[in-house]
């Protein structure tokens, strides 16, 4: 028997990467409901709670506000298509992967793109004159984008001053929130954001493959008055917004499946409380650092600016960084990540995302790694780690 043949059984790991994290079974349950038509009225009223609860996670009464197929980086060009044109000046506050991901993206679709560079692990803020030096230099500057969470480097970039630093030159903010929303506050209105894109795979707790956006209405009258049409068919918001919106018009086939577990993913963070999920992200965060601290390791974000879910410990010198992911793997079934860019032999990864922000992946992690590390040549005090972490978790209530 050929292996394809073979039955299905893809093993249970706890992942504690930078996504995707662990869905829950409910979320797992939910896809496997009857498929319906794209415009079958059942799925209208899926797609109407689906947008409703996406408008509570974005903090926001943006109308536009959907989740468009594919994954983070769907939602990253889909931000850019949208509001930039050949030849318009977009800034790109770039410290770290994601940052270059967005300069990148935004030149593709036409942008001439001006990056302000910062040191990796660094944020921006609260200093904000190498951003506004950029802007002082042009007559028009279209957009800025800001990554919120810096997913190669666990960093949390601070922004409702960068959003009114960037109106007072009468551009618009693009914010990457893939690896915030659902696990940092995100609050579109309040901190008047004007392009805010995210994933399902992170702190949503679904599977990847949607990438929820919301534009508010600087966005949209760019968008409306655009001069050349959006390069991407698939990405247009403007007639996407025909299928989600009142009028239900078939764009493309909608992924159905995952749009149920969206909803289902959304229902859970609505019955959790939207307040008592970043709590969670923020305590399990907490017990996580003080563990790999209590191991002797060094964080490497700027701890004023650091992000709840995403943490990035420093590989001690003489450690093979590759090796203890393996480790971890295979002999306890944990992922975590290694680094990205500039970075990506001197850092580990570790996420505590949605489902997986969970105090007990973060014991099972740290206790693992009390083995581990020793055996590679790195000394650590056994079980301080994970006495450290239940401290932490004890301390934050
Ligand atoms: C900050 C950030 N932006 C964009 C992306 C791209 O998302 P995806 O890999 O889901 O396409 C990622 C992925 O990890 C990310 O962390």
């Amino acid at each position: 028997m050929s292996s394809y043949l073979e039955e299905f059984r893809p093993p249970h790991r706890i992942l504690m990467g930078p996504g995707p994290s662990s869905v829950h079974p409910r979320v797992l349950q939910t896809m496997s409901a009857p498929v319906l038509g794209h415009l079958d009225p059942y799925f209208v009223g899926v797609m109407d709670d689906v947008m409703e609860m996406l408008k509570m996670m974005f903090h926001t009464s943006n109308p536009l506000t959907l989740p468009v197929s594919g994954t983070g980086s769907a939602g990253v060009e889909a931000a850019f298509c949208n509001v930039v044109e050949q030849g318009d000046i977009v800034i790109v506050v770039v410290n770290g992967h994601f940052g270059n991901r967005a300069a990148d993206t935004a030149s593709r679709v036409g942008g001439d793109v001006r990056k302000v560079e910062l040191n990796w692990g660094d944020a921006i803020g609260p200093d904000l004159t190498p951003l506004e030096d950029e802007l002082k230099k042009h007559n028009k500057v279209k957009a800025v984008s800001v990554v919120h969470g810096e997913t190669s480097t666990g960093v949390l970039n601070p922004l409702p001053e960068i959003a009114k630093l960037v109106h007072r030159y009468d551009a618009l903010l693009i914010v990457d929130a893939v690896t915030s929303l659902g696990g940092e506050l995100v609050d579109m209105d309040e901190w008047d954001l004007d392009v805010c894109h995210s994933c399902t795979q992170k702190c949503i707790g679904a599977p990847p493959g949607l990438a929820p956006i919301s534009l508010g209405p600087r966005a949209v009258k760019v968008m409306q008055e655009r001069q050349s049409q959006v390069q991407s068919f698939y990405l247009n918001l403007s007639t996407l917004q025909t299928y989600w919106g009142d009028r239900h018009q078939y764009h493309h086939t909608a992924p159905i499946s995952m749009i149920y577990a969206l909803r289902e993913a959304l229902r859970m963070a609505m019955e959790e409380g939207l307040d008592n999920r970043l709590a969670r992200h923020a305590r399990v965060a907490a017990g996580l650092r003080a563990g790999l601290t209590a191991l002797g390791l060094d964080l490497f974000a700027n701890p004023t600016y650091r992000l709840n879910p995403l943490t990035t410990a420093v590989v001690p010198e003489g450690v093979d960084q590759a090796k203890v992911r393996g480790r971890l793997l295979n002999d306890y079934n944990i992922e975590i990540a290694g680094g990205l860019g500039q970075i990506a032999s001197q850092v580990w990864r570790i996420g505590v995302m949605g489902g997986s922000a969970e105090e007990s992946n973060v014991l099972a992690l740290l206790s693992a790694m009390e083995r581990i590390l020793p055996e590679e040549g790195y000394e650590v005090a056994y079980g301080a780690g994970v006495a450290a972490a239940q401290q932490a978790f004890a301390a934050a209530g």
